[in-house]
Order: C-alpha cells, then structure tokens, then sequence
C-alpha cells in the first residue's frame, strides 16, 4: 500500500484522459509526480501528458491491472467508472481517491438526493419511480410541473424531460428509455452557483470562493468569479460542502451545484466528486487551482491556499468556437486553455477561455 505523503517521483493513475485527465497531469508534473491514464482512447487529451498511457475499456480487468500496477493511488474525471472497476483496483491494493462509496452516491441521482438530506444538505422535494405508473403516481404526489431525470448516467442536460402535467408522466419515462428515474419539483432559484470544494487525508477542508455559472442547452456556458455574495451566503455554501464532505470521508475535490433561492437559502442540485468545469476559473484566478489541490488531497500533501487573485470569467469553448484559437491568442486580456482534441463536434468542450480583472475591494 502507498504511503502518504507521496513523494516526488511518485505515480497517480486517472481513469479517464479527457480535458480533466489532462489539466490534473499537467498539475501532478508541476509538483514532481507522475500521471499514468487509462482511456479507451489512445489519442486523448491527457496522452499528451502523462508518463503511460493505458489503452483499454474502464472495465476492462487487464487494463485496470496494468494501471494499478503503474501507480501509487488512483483518481478518476468522470464519475461513471463502474463499481467493479473500482471494487477491482481496491482488490489489487491501489488506494483510489474519492472513495466507492462517493462514488456510489454521485452515480445515481436518488441515492444522492436521499444523501444529501440525510446529512442536512437541503435539496429540491423528489420521488423516485422504477415504472411508468410509478412515475405517473409520483408526479401527482410531487405536482406539476416537474423535473424527471435518469438515475444514473446523465450529463450536460441529457437524460431529463420536464413533465408539464401528471398525465405526460409515464409518457416521458417511456422517452427517457424506461431506466429508473427520479422526479424533482422545480428550484424557483434566481441564480445557480457552484463551490469547489477539497478534503485532505488529514481531514482539513478548504473551499475556493463561489462561482455563479451560466448554463446554455443543459451545457455549462460561462462561470463569473468569484461570485458576488454577501458573507452568510458563502458561509452557508462552505458550510454545506464541509458537511457532504466530512460525511462521506471524502479525499479531493469536489464541485458541490448549488440553486440560490429567492429567500437566500440554498438547495443543492448535484454534486461531483472530481474536479470541475465551474472550477476552470481557479487555474488563473486562485492562488492554487482545483487541479493542483485535488492532486494534493489525494497524494496526502497539504491542501494548497484557495483565495482569488483576480476576479474571473470562464467561458468554455464549445464545438467549432475553437477555431477562433488565432484571435484569441492575440487577445492578452485572455488566458487560453486547449484540450487538443481532434474533431470539433458541436457542443464538443474544446478548450476554455479565463477573462481576468482586478478584484474589486
Ligand atoms: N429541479 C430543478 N429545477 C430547475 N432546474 C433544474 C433542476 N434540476 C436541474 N435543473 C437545471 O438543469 C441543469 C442540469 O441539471 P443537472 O441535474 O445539474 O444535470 P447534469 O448532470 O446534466 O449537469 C441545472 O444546472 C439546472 O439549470
Ligand atoms: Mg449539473
């Protein structure tokens, strides 16, 4: 078993090689570590990067074998990794960091919801529903309109319908494929804001400050940060962060999604346990940025300082926008940041762009 703090020199495994994959290598080789990524895809974002690069399926036992073998601890950019890839690595004696059961709770959006009230994180009313009458039953309970989401598997706005009426329910749940589902009533939120958050092996907790995100399609647009919020509201998002974390004995970081209600209360929307897209800010924005500190957390070093710098405007670049890469890069007002994909398919998260400003006193 790897002892911590890690050494320079030592190996951190990533499951998945896209963008995140990428920005964490990029920061484990700034403190003198070492990235090893396994991804389907011989040719993706972190290949450019990392010391070895394990071509295989994430459930794919040999594939696995091979990056526990490389590696000192083991992380992940996505939280689909099925459950018995991670059973797997923990059976190989490989330290994986967010833990299974993080990871358990963030793949299925009831079981999270279920969570985070248990643990005194509000969130929207929900029913859970297995068949079209359930979910028609569970409609009528809730009231309409109402949110109806896929448990499992949803990203960037795929995966939900919202039900107008009760009548359309088992309608919508036949057109989400009839998989499991959860219904939520609707956030009356005047802005959502995200904080990223980071547990160490020792415990220690610390959070950057909020960003206010922007979303186009079910796809993030725009992060501004740090967000304009009175001191309760930030205490208030710190403090249900620090509860979700300590609860799961969380090790890294992770992005806790946030509805800011009209009365100043907060709900949770989701949580991701991985870095973040509304946490790209920090790279040029913080003293420390969300790579580096969940590369920290799970190497057992000390969590890095998270106060802003500058105040921050991310904005993804998505599909052909990338192709603006010239003008952008004669802009010194910008910090350009390309993942050096291939294709640029729309809607395809090609890079980003940090806008930077003095902070205001
Ligand atoms: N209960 C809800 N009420 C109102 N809007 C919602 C609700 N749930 C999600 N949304 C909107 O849909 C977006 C995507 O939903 P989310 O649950 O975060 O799924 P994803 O995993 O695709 O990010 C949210 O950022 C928010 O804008
Ligand atoms: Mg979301």
């Amino acid at each position: 078993m790897a002892r911590f703090p890690l050494p320079p020199g030592s190996t951190i495994g990533v499951l998945g090689g896209g963008q995140l994959g990428w920005m964490l290598a990029l920061a484990a080789s700034r403190l003198g570590l070492n990235t090893a990524v396994l991804d389907p895809d011989p040719a993706c974002s972190a290949s450019r990067v990392a010391v070895r690069t394990v071509t295989a399926d994430y459930a794919d036992p040999e594939g696995l074998a091979a990056l526990a073998q490389a590696c000192d601890v083991v992380t992940f950019e996505f939280e689909n990794v099925p459950a018995a890839a991670v059973e797997q690595l923990a059976a190989l004696k490989v330290q994986v960091a967010p833990g299974a059961r993080a990871l358990a709770v963030a793949q299925d959006r009831l079981e999270e919801k279920t969570f985070l009230n248990g643990v005194h994180a509000p969130t929207v009313a929900f029913r859970g529903a297995s068949s079209a009458a359930e979910a028609a039953e569970a409609a009528a309970e809730l009231g309409a309109p109402c949110l109806m989401k896929t448990r499992r598997e949803g990203y960037d706005g795929k995966g939900q319908r919202w039900v107008e009426h009760a009548s359309q329910a088992a309608a919508a749940f036949e057109a989400l494929g009839s998989r499991p589902v959860i219904l939520e009533a609707p956030a009356d939120f005047v802005r959502e804001l995200s904080v990223i958050a980071a547990r160490s092996r020792s415990g220690e907790i610390a959070c950057f400050p909020l960003g206010e995100n922007h979303h186009e399609n079910g796809v993030l647009r725009r992060t501004h940060a740090p967000a304009a919020a009175a001191p309760p509201l930030v205490e208030q998002a710190q403090q249900i962060a620090a509860r979700i974390l300590s609860a799961l004995d969380y090790v890294g970081v992770m992005g806790v999604e946030l509805f800011e209600l009209k009365d100043g209360r907060l709900l949770v929307n989701e949580i991701a346990p991985r870095v973040h897209n509304s946490g790209h800010w920090t790279l040029d924005g913080c003293e420390v940025d969300q790579f580096e500190q969940h590369v920290r957390a799970i190497a057992g070093w000390p969590l890095g300082p998270t106060a802003a710098l500058a105040r921050t405007e991310m904005t993804n670049l998505l599909g052909s926008e990338v192709d603006d890469w010239k003008k952008l890069a004669a802009d010194p007002d910008a910090r350009l940041w390309l993942y050096g994909k291939g294709e640029p398919r729309p809607g395809r998260k090609m890079g980003h762009v940090n806008r930077l400003q003095p902070l205001k006193d």
